[in-house]
Formats: structure tokens, C-alpha cells, sequence
């Protein structure tokens, strides 16, 4: 019956054997773990096409959407795991494919007559890289902005680039614009060229056949199957892969910080973990060379673009036949000293910008080369700090309080929490506020509804949940602050301990 079908469908299409031919590929050396890298890369960018469809469906790229439409997909549980499992798929991809490049380069793979795989393998790279750059701004939230803002500047550095910059920027400011044409970028030119450039990967993959192991006598060799030996292991590898997005996607969830605030230049941007090393080197040079435009050129574009050109080229570099890794030293003890640099460096990032956030709102300014308008703010008379910020300095954590309430409360309950009568209860003079702090931190966290009485009068609506878009952080201050500053209420501070400690 089954094979009538086959035949039904085989004389109309061939895909039948084509299929087959696509599966009786030889494996030389036999199946083996060391290969999965590449299928699972594969089986992640899938991911993140599906998710990021369905992305498309709930976000609204401009300025004044952005943030709003992201807050929205971060209410609703669903679209809430739909994003995390982006979010967490946008990091395995990339991982991934820094796997795949490593294992290809230890192993020699990228030799003749593989130089040209290897190379559209290097630019899937850089599109995989452009892709998480792009994703970053789409939330427009203070670290979307801010983080961009520093790349944008990057592309401003070279002579011309201003030009650049502008095209990217799409204008002299980050708006609407940018959004739109970043947004451009991550939905259709770069899945564009990604899914193209896979394609010519894997048929040049077809085309040589897989290199197999590391030996100088590939005929000694015995023979495996690529079905199903090989495609149990990949297949087997990418389901652990998927089973780990999903869990980082379940227990860690991405925050949605407050919605971008260019006047906020006190802010202290964090870029995503596969930009850290680069992050450091920018910070780095300066330190080591002096701070000036040739020390942030050579930090922000010769250094990055330098070390790309060798990777594109390598195989030409490298004209050595042999695979076998004692006669290979001389590419692979500087292989290690870079990936050692790498993660050098990405801990040297991370260390500076803890100690940066540590120090408070008003950082120095000379730390943060790129970013321009808090340069140009602090310098044009102080205003980067900002009155609100400096006003509070000896209470930090309600000036905070006090940004999160407006920004994400006072639509509700009003700009001093006077509420609204018989919609939004008040939150000034309101003993539920200053009463119970762990009832508090409840209702902030997992929302409200039901029929409730303030004030005598009754309030039955919906108070959205902020677990997930809040960091536990800013629901101890915004808790602080409408406990204590808001109409007559003077109650106590809460923690944010006490926030991550609490149990209904
Ligand atoms: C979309 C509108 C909306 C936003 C935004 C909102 N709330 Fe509410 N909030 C409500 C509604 C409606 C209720 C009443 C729920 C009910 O009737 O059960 C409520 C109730 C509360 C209560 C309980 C009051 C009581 O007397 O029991 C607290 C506390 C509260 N909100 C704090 C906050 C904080 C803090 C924020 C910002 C992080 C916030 N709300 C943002 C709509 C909102």
C-alpha cells in the first residue's frame, strides 16, 4: 500500500529518489558527534524563522509601538514563551555556529577543495551576527537603545562613515526610522540571504562530500552511512538543543526594561554576550593606547575587520596539505590564543560594565566612548545626570521607583497614583499599599483582578501581571517608591530580596 503511494508519487515528482539520494550519502570514517554542529545550526535557525513569523504577527515596528507592542507580548503567557524561545534560539544559533566554525578549523576542514564552503560558511556567520544586532533594537527598550546606539556610532567612526551612519540610522537621530529599517534587515534581507546562503553551503557540502576525520590517508578509511547513522546523532543532538532553548525559555526569561529614553545618557548599555569581547576591546584600547579617534578606529572597526579578513582567507593562508594536528600547530595554538582572547576579553567587558552599575546613574562620562549624545549632554552643561536623578542622590533606588511608576504604572493609576474612581483604585493613601509588603509584591508581580473595595468605592478590573517584564530590581523600588511617596503614604522600603524571596 505504502510503497504504491511511493510509486504514485515518485513517477509524478521524483522525490522519492531524490530523498534517497539525499540520504545514502557516505560519512568517511563513520558517523560521528564531532559533525553535529553544523545540522543543529541549521535545526536553530529553523527556530528562530517559526518564532520569529509569528513574531511578526504581535509586533509593531515605530517609536511610538515598538516597546508597547513588546510589553503587550510579554503580558500575554503565550506570546511571552514565543519571545523567550526567540530569544534563547537567537543565543544557540549563534553558538552554534561558533562551534561549527571551530570544529571545522581544528579539524583542517576548510581546505582544498573546501575553500569556498568555507568562506560562505564565514559569511553566514557575520549575517547570524548582523541578525542579533538587528533583533537587539526591535523592543526599543533603554538597553535596546542605548546598546544600538553604541554599534550606530561604530559605523560612524571611519571617514565616510557618517554617511553610513545615516543611511543605517535612517536620519541624524535614532526614531521610527531606525526601527524600521533594522526591523527591515531582521525580517527580510538578512533571512533573505541566510536561507540563500545555507542553501549554496549545503549543496557545495553535497558537491565535496563530508571531510571526514582527521588522517592522510583518507582511503584507509572504512565507510558510513549518513542514514541513519549519522542522521540519528545530529537528530539526537538537536533535540537536546531544543530541550535546552526551551527550558532557558521557561526559567529565565528575558526582561523588558523601561521604554527608551534618549535623555537617559546616564544609562549604561548591555550588549548581548557574543558582542562582549568586542565591547572590551573598545574599552581596552583606549586604556592601553590613550583615549582618541585613532585608538577607538582602530578598537572599533581595524582590529574586528582585520581579524575577519584572516578568518575569510584562511584557507589561502594555509596551504599546507596535511590535516594531522601535529604537523598543524602553527594554526592551531593562535586558534586558541584568540578564542582564549575572546573569552578574555568578554570577562574583562562584563566585569566593567558591573562596576558601572554599581557606581550609579552618573557614571563617568569618559568610560563611555560611543555614546555621543551623553557626551555631547554632560559637556553642554550637565545635564546627562539630569535634575530628577541628582536631586535624589541620596535615595537612588526612588528616583528609579519614581521612572518605573511613570512609565509603567501612572497610566493606570494616575501620575501621583490619585487613581481613577470606579476604573484604576488609588494607590495614594491606600492601606493595601502600605500595609502587608509580601501581599504587595504579590499583586505587582502575578497582577489582580476581581472585585475589590478602596475608599469605599468598587473596583472589578484587570491589573496586568509585571513578573517578566519587570526585573525583580525595579519592582522593589517601584514598590518603595509607591509606598512611600505617593499621597501621604510612609511606609517601608522593600527589597529586592525580598521580591525574589516571595511566595504567595
Ligand atoms: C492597565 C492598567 C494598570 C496598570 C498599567 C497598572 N495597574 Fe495596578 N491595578 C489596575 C487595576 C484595574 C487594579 C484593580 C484590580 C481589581 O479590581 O482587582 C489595580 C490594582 C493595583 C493594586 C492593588 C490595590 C488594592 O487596593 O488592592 C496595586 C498595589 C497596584 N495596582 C499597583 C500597580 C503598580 C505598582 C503598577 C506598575 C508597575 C500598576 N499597578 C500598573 C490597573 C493597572
Amino acid at each position: 500500500m505504502l510503497s504504491a503511494v511511493l510509486n504514485w508519487v515518485e513517477k509524478r515528482t521524483g522525490f522519492v529518489s531524490m530523498t534517497q539520494e539525499f540520504l545514502t550519502e557516505d560519512v568517511p570514517g563513520g558517523a560521528s558527534y564531532w559533525y553535529v554542529f553544523g545540522s543543529a545550526t541549521l535545526f536553530a535557525m529553523i527556530v528562530q524563522i517559526v518564532t520569529g513569523i509569528f513574531l511578526t504577527f504581535f509586533y509593531a515596528p515605530s517609536a511610538a509601538t515598538a516597546w508597547e507592542s513588546t510589553r503587550a507580548i510579554y503580558l500575554n503567557p503565550w506570546t511571552h514563551f514565543l519571545l523567550s524561545v526567540h530569544y534563547w534560539g537567537a543565543s544557540a544559533m549563534i553558538a552554534l555556529v561558533f562551534l561549527h566554525l571551530l570544529q571545522v578549523l581544528i579539524f583542517g576542514a576548510y581546505k582544498s577543495p573546501r575553500e569556498i564552503q568555507w568562506v560562505v560558511g564565514v559569511l553566514l556567520l557575520l549575517i547570524t551576527l548582523v541578525l542579533g544586532l538587528t533583533g537587539y533594537l526591535l523592543p526599543w527598550d533603554m538597553d535596546a537603545y542605548f546598546a544600538s546606539q553604541v554599534s550606530l556610532n561604530i559605523t560612524g567612526l571611519p571617514p565616510g562613515g557618517a554617511i553610513l551612519q545615516n543611511i543605517a540610522q535612517g536620519g541624524t537621530v535614532m526614531g521610527t526610522n531606525t526601527i524600521n529599517r533594522f526591523f527591515g534587515l531582521h525580517v527580510w534581507l538578512m533571512p533573505a540571504a541566510l536561507v540563500a546562503l545555507v542553501g549554496a553551503h549545503l549543496a557545495i557540502f553535497r558537491h565535496n562530500g563530508s571531510a571526514g576525520p582527521v588522517t592522510d590517508d583518507p582511503r584507509k578509511l572504512k565507510v558510513g552511512r549518513f542514514w541513519p547513522d549519522q542522521m540519528f546523532m545530529d537528530g539526537a543532538f538537536s533535540m537536546i538543543v531544543f530541550i535546552i532553548i526551551v527550558f532557558l525559555a521557561l526559567v529565565f526569561p528575558p526582561f523588558l526594561d523601561a521604554k527608551a529614553d534618549p535623555t537617559n545618557g546616564a544609562f549604561v548599555p548591555y550588549p548581548a554576550w557574543y558582542f562582549l569581547s568586542l565591547f572590551g576591546l573598545l574599552n581596552l584600547v583606549p586604556i592601553l593606547l590613550g583615549n582618541g579617534p585613532f585608538a577607538e578606529l582602530l578598537a572599533a572597526i581595524i582590529v574586528p575587520t582585520i581579524g575577519l579578513i584572516v578568518v575569510l582567507i584562511l584557507p589561502w593562508l594555509d596551504r599546507s596539505t596535511t590535516r594531522a594536528f601535529g604537523s598543524r600547530k602553527a594554526i592551531l595554538w593562535p586558534t586558541a590564543l584568540v578564542v582564549a582572547a575572546i573569552v578574555g576579553l568578554s570577562i574583562y567587558a562584563q566585569i566593567g560594565i558591573m562596576a558601572k552599575q554599581a557606581a550609579g546613574p552618573p557614571s563617568p562620562p569618559e568610560t563611555e566612548v560611543l555614546a555621543a549624545p551623553a557626551e555631547a549632554a554632560s559637556t553642554s552643561g550637565g545635564t546627562a545626570a539630569g535634575p530628577g536623578v541628582s536631586g535624589a542622590a541620596g535615595a537612588p533606588a526612588n528616583a528609579n521607583g519614581a521612572k518605573v511608576f511613570s512609565t509603567n504604572c501612572a497610566s493606570c493609576h494616575g501620575a501621583q497614583g490619585q487613581g481613577s474612581p470606579g476604573a484604576f483604585p488609588p494607590l495614594a493613601d491606600n492601606p493595601v499599599v502600605t500595609g502587608d509588603p509580601n501581599k504587595l509584591i504579590g499583586i505587582v508581580l502575578d497582577g489582580l483582578h476581581g472585585s475589590i473595595v478602596v475608599g469605599g468605592s468598587t473596583y472589578n478590573g484587570q491589573m496586568p501581571p509585571w513578573k517578566g517584564t519587570l526585573s525583580n530590581g525595579d519592582v522593589a523600588d517601584v514598590i518603595t517608591y509607591i509606598r512611600g511617596s505617593l499621597g501621604s503614604n510612609k511606609a517601608s522600603a522593600v527589597t529586592e530580596k525580598q521580591v525574589a524571596g516571595y511566595k504567595p
